[in-house]
């Protein structure tokens, strides 16, 4: 599903991805970890087609075929989704309002009809049920004076309607009380299938113990530097970094 060969990617002529090497097949699980400052939301962002990043070297290719070339918007109408590690407000828009036009712009995009209202309804009330969403929440405007919890099981909730082929979840266990993060790890699994996969970039093994990866891979510097099972997350936990950076 998604290939990355040799990713370069710079911001402002300082180089920060140094050669990428990841492949994630439909079905499967990857984590990343790794220290402060090493990449991980750069790597993200460069996936979801953050244009403030410039790729030097290198192939991202989605489903077969590069994406190097394509904006933010065509790869989330293909269904890359980037749950932020830093959500952004966006006062004047409900929640609702954002998911019904993201859903119906990547539909549009697909050469499908809207969806209609009541089936959007339908879903809404599914999602949000599966999240413990209050109905209230939905009417806020998206993001403005949520709580960190918040915004993140709100992150959440827009994946679970856009139903992605590729989620990135750049910490969004970070600032999560325990019933939360639960209540996320399962929305996340209840949303895993043989066809779409989930990065997930965490400092902590806990999120592993809910949201199991099929891989774990440490980032150091710019490159994975170390891939493994879900053993190596614990191995982390338990030793830090260290150890790595003296193989590195
Ligand atoms: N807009 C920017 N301008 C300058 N430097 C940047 C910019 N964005 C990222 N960087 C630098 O790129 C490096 C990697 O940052 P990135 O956010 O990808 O790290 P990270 O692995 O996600 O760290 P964390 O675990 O703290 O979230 C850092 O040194 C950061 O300062
Ligand atoms: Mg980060």
């Amino acid at each position: 599903m998604l290939q990355i060969q040799n990713l370069h990617a710079q911001i402002e002529d300082k180089p920060i991805l140094k050669g990428i090497n990841l492949e994630i097949k439909p079905g499967e699980v990857h984590a990343i970890m790794g220290p402060n400052g090493s990449g991980k939301s750069t790597l993200s962002s460069v996936v979801a087609g953050n244009e403030d990043y410039e790729i030097t070297q290198g192939e991202i290719l989605f489903d077969q075929e590069s994406i190097n070339e394509e904006d933010a918007e065509t790869r989330a109408h293909k269904g890359i989704f980037l749950s932020f590690q830093y959500p952004v407000e966006i006062p004047g828009v409900s929640v609702t309002n954002f998911v019904k036009t993201s859903i119906n712009a990547a539909r549009v995009a697909q050469g499908l009809e809207e969806m209609p209202a009541n089936e959007m309804l339908k879903k809404i009330r599914e999602k949000a049920a599966l999240l413990e969403i209050d109905s209230k929440f939905l009417s806020r405007s998206l993001n403005e004076g949520f709580s960190g919890g918040e915004k993140k099981r709100n992150e959440i909730f827009q994946m679970a309607m856009l139903e992605p082929k590729l989620a990135i979840l750049d910490e969004t266990d970070s600032g999560l009380d325990i019933d939360a993060l639960k209540i996320v790890a399962n929305g996340v699994n209840t949303l895993k299938s043989k066809d779409n996969a989930v990065l997930v970039i965490t400092h902590y093994q806990r999120l592993l113990d809910y949201i199991v990866p099929d891989y774990v891979h440490v980032l150091f510097d710019g490159r994975i530097v170390k891939s493994g099972d879900k053993e190596l997350a614990k191995e982390l936990e338990a030793k830090g970094y260290d150890w790595i950076k003296a193989e590195v």
